[in-house]
């Protein structure tokens, strides 16, 4: 996960690997280079562009909310799919913006300057000052957005300054049985064959700057897009992923992963067992919820099931005594050097002893987000609200009461559209219960002892304005500030929400914040340490949603004894598992044709069509949708996935055994081309064979 304004220190191992680029081709500020091809992705996920009409390509998984704000029962484009087969039906996406990377400069000294002889806050108020100042800089005389991020928890600074688009319409998705096929049973799993992608396209104003949506907008015209590559593959060639991976925790110590895989992360994995067997089950009984539940739903299990791949993984490679093999050695080199020693002789204790008196202050907080912000839905209805009920005697004073309350109806709309009365009781019901056994009953609100979960439930999802459409709007034509005190005393599903998060704020907010301010402040020190004593290890910042590149083979791995992994899958494997039954691997009749006849057109290789591969490239989240780039810059695939031996990688990178997943652009152009009927979006890009 390198910093690309660096990677000419990496261009000599890179081309030992087989790169035919320049440090130059991949990221040059005066010129244009393959950086200018990455974009952010609505801030999460990673996107390219692959033609000169600003056309770009992310993961399925990435568009799918776009997907399914356009879906209904009567356009069901998650079912079927969607292509828009002129720019004029391209949808627009309110909201969602891609977004490339103008430069990036390495600023520690100006956030610095100054601070000399400068302790505590005193010191934070002058790099304050210096960063304000650096960014306003950044942003005179341009539409450019600037940023100063901490990379090795604060040890450097790096400014980032981006151009945002904000004209960003749908143009295609494959059908979930393509997108998404293999579902929950194959996420972060291989051997796979997920189609994950979706088509987008960048719009500018007629000068080729952001603009946001507007009928005169005109397709941005890139300063680099990214060439497809219809080579044939070979396995050990070398890949490179370029992309905007959001956190790792390569640093944790002993005590902390401990506690991580003990404590915190077997408490979650249950939460979610629980809310993901209640939506499973709706989904499957109805249409309709399928389509409401489908993105919520695939949210809370990824989380869900990579986390039991982590502890799999950690556990499997005896990640602990790893890191407490690693503390040893670098306590041992503090102590070899009395200056060392004084600088960092004691910080992994240090770290060790903040993980054992907060750790019930951090499991409180983790626990109260499962439960209340991935738990049952009625927690968001009240914070979405909450702001209206303190201020309705305001506007009823000041006037503006009648619009506020067409507001809140109008915008409960929204969300009542995706929800499911009876499934959020169910979720209410068994989070409720997990939740007070985990914490304890003594760590609990007493309103949730005051009766028993089931019986909680019923009250609250007869009465409450929270969880019915019906209620709320009958509530809000009336409201004023004396129904509103009423309510605010009686609705129980209100009450909860107020008590639960006061205890939240009371109890358990200010302990995780010390913790994590206080842990920053050691790891800051920590990783100095890493830094001065073992120069000659290889040293990457911790990822924090910039952009990075990772680069390694195109492989396949032998996570288990006596079991070896591929490197790529075909079409071949999607029927056959779609021939197990599964209802994650069904298929619409048109891939079943199509697979019968052979038909792979110009896209196959030996005769075969390769669908997805895996490689050495340490990933993460927010690596979806990054493109897997060859020797010459040419585009592979997509990245979406890891595998899930591999989730360790967060805490752990292991390159012979952590793989990243890719689907292969050969197979991304054939379901265009053939499944879709639509070639000319594989006409516009530019295909080097
Ligand atoms: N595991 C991948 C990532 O973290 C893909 C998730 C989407 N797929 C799914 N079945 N939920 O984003
Ligand atoms: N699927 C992930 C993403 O959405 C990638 C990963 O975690 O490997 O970014």
């Amino acid at each position: 996960m390198l910093i690309p304004s660096l990677i000419g220190a990496f261009e000599d191992d890179m081309k030992a690997m087989g790169m035919r680029l320049s440090a130059q081709d991949i990221y040059d500020v005066n010129n244009s280079s393959l950086k200018d091809a990455i974009m952010h992705f609505g801030g999460g996920c990673t996107a390219e562009l692959v033609s000169g009409q600003g056309l770009m390509l992310t993961n399925h998984h990435c568009g799918y909310s776009q997907v399914q704000a356009h879906s209904s029962l009567e356009n069901d484009y998650l079912k079927y799919g969607f292509w828009a087969k002129n720019k004029s039906e391209e949808l627009k996406n309110p909201g969602l913006t891609a977004s490339r990377i103008v430069r990036i400069e390495d600023v520690t000294a100006s956030v610095f300057f100054g601070t000399e002889g400068l302790e505590g806050s005193a010191k934070l108020l002058k790099m304050k000052e210096n960063t304000d100042q650096l960014i306003a800089d950044a942003m005179t005389n341009n539409h450019f957005e600037a940023d100063v991020k901490a990379f090795n928890y604060g040890n450097e600074f790096y400014m980032i300054v981006e151009e945002t688009f904000l004209d960003v319409r749908l143009v295609g998705t494959p059908p979930n049985s393509i997108g998404k096929f293999g579902g929950d049973t194959d996420n972060w799993v291989w051997p796979r064959h997920t189609g994950d992608f979706s088509v987008f396209r960048i719009y500018s104003d007629v000068n080729n700057k952001p603009s946001e949506y507007s009928e005169s907008n005109v397709p941005y015209t890139p300063l680099h897009f990214l060439p497809v590559s219809a080579k044939n593959r070979v396995p050990g060639e070398f890949t490179m992923v370029y992309g905007f991976p959001g956190t790792t925790e390569q640093h944790l110590t002993s005590g902390n992963l401990q506690y991580i895989m003990d404590i915190e992360r077997p408490a979650r994995i249950a939460m979610r067992d629980k809310s993901i067997s209640v939506i499973d089950a709706s989904m499957r009984s109805s249409d309709l919820i399928r389509i409401q539940y489908s993105s919520k739903q695939a949210r809370i299990a990824n989380g869900w099931k990579k986390w039991i791949g982590q502890l799999g993984g950690l556990k499997t490679v005896d990640a602990l005594q790893i890191k407490l093999d690693r503390e040893k050695a670098y306590n041992d080199m503090a102590a070899t050097n009395e200056e060392w020693n004084k600088k960092y002789g004691s910080v992994i204790g240090e770290m060790n002893a903040l993980v054992e008196k907060y750790k019930m202050a951090d499991f409180g907080y983790v626990m109260f987000i499962e439960y209340q912000y991935v738990g049952p839905e009625l927690f968001g209805r009240a914070r979405t609200i909450s702001k209206f009920l303190t201020e309705i005697g305001d506007l009823e004073k000041n006037g503006g009461l009648a619009e506020a309350k067409q507001a809140q109806i109008e915008g409960a709309k929204g969300f009542y559209k995706n929800y499911d009365e009876a499934t959020d009781k169910q979720i209410f019901q068994l989070l409720t219960e997990e939740y007070i056994n985990r914490l304890g009953k003594d760590n609990v609100p007493a309103i949730l002892r005051s009766s028993s979960p089931e019986e909680l439930a019923n009250a609250i999802y007869s009465k409450s304005i929270l969880t019915n459409q019906a209620r709320f709007e009958k509530f809000m034509a009336k409201a004023n500030s004396k129904s509103m005190a009423k309510l605010l005393k009686k609705d129980l599903g209100v009450k909860l929400w107020k008590e639960t998060e006061e205890t939240f704020v009371k109890t358990y907010l200010p302990g995780a914040q010390e913790f994590k301010g206080q842990m920053d402040q050691l790891l800051k020190t920590y990783v100095a340490g890493k830094l001065e004593m073992f120069p000659d290890e290889a040293q990457w910042p911790d990822a924090n949603s910039t952009l990075r590149i990772t680069y390694g083979k195109l492989e396949g791995s032998a996570p288990h004894d006596g079991m070896q992994y591929t490197e790529h899958t075909t079409l071949d494997g999607i029927i056959t598992k779609n021939n197990s039954g599964n209802p994650d691997y069904e298929l619409l009749p048109r891939m079943h044709e199509l697979a019968k006849a052979k038909d792979y057109g110009d896209y196959a290789q030996d005769g075969e069509l390769w669908v997805c591969f895996t490689g050495s490239n340490h990933t993460t989240g927010g690596n979806s949708g990054s493109p897997v780039i060859d020797a010459d810059g040419n585009l592979l695939g997509l990245n979406f996935d890891r595998t899930w031996e591999s989730t360790m990688s967060d805490y752990m990178f292991d390159s012979s055994r952590c793989r990243n997943i890719t689907v292969d652009i050969r197979y991304v152009m054939w379901v265009m081309d053939r499944y879709a009927g639509a070639k000319h979006l594989v006409d516009e890009m530019t295909i080097v064979r």
